[in-house]
């Protein structure tokens, strides 16, 4: 069965919703850990709308599990993983105007920007991720640039339901014995939830989930009893 990377990168939207300092994504980070998170993921954007640098310097200090920075392949980000040494980077596609992130890499064409870049953060101790669709044609390419790992894309899958769903899964499930032949670790992620993840959890050759918005959203919904019952008690 895989292990589960948590995305905390949600607790830092409710947070910069106010520019304050709650809720502080380094606690949510301790008691995902607490929970059973085998890793803690944050995508630190360039527009910095949610995770900012001193959540990634503060979270390499305490976390005890491992750290997955997602980050675009820019020089700013390379620097900064360079100095921050996560366990993991994942290279993901960004776009300013996006509310999450759309699609894979397009790896071929990449290809002159991400042959300097991986070369200089695996030679850092780094393991790269790059985060593709399920295609031949990327997971061909991932393996030329020497990335140690694949994150495939499970949004296709996780947004569509029925024949499609199930094509998806299929494409997925393939993808994952392709990359694995090849070398590749494999990990996948986007858009999964409790209700689809258990058949990508059952898929052979997947070391990790990465999963973000489904759980930050239920921890809002199981939390809330609580938290009203002590703002009450300060109250009354
Ligand atoms: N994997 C990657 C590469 C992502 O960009 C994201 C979203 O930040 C996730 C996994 C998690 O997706 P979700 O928040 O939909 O669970």
């Amino acid at each position: 069965m895989p292990t589960l990377g948590v995305n905390i990168d949600h607790i830092a939207t409710v947070r910069e919703a106010r520019k304050g300092k709650e809720p502080d994504p380094v606690i949510a980070a301790m008691m995902a850990e607490q929970g059973g998170a085998d890793g803690i993921v944050v995508h630190l954007r360039e527009d910095r709308r949610h995770i900012q640098d001193r959540d990634l310097h503060i979270l390499r200090e305490t976390i005890q599990s491992k750290l997955d920075l997602e980050m675009a392949a820019t020089e700013e980000m390379v620097k900064i993983a360079l100095a921050v040494r996560p366990e993991m980077v994942t290279l993901v596609p960004e776009k300013r105007l996006e509310l999450t992130t759309e699609g894979g890499l397009n790896l071929p064409l990449l290809r002159n920007d991400l042959k300097k870049i991986i070369p200089r953060l695996t030679e850092a101790g780094i393991c790269v991720s790059v985060f593709i669709e399920p295609s031949y044609v990327q997971i061909k390419e991932a393996r030329a640039l020497k990335a140690n790992t694949i994150e495939i894309h499970t949004g296709h899958y996780a947004n569509n339901s029925g024949k499609i769903q199930k094509n998806a899964l299929k494409q997925i499930v393939n993808a994952a014995r392709v990359a694995t032949r090849l070398g590749l670790a494999v990990n996948a992620g986007h858009g999964l939830n409790y209700f689809n993840v258990r058949s990508i959890a059952l898929i052979p050759n997947i070391n990790e989930l990465n999963i973000g918005h489904s759980i930050v959203a239920r921890a809002t919904l199981v939390g809330m009893e609580r938290a009203v019952r002590e703002m009450k008690s300060q109250i009354v």
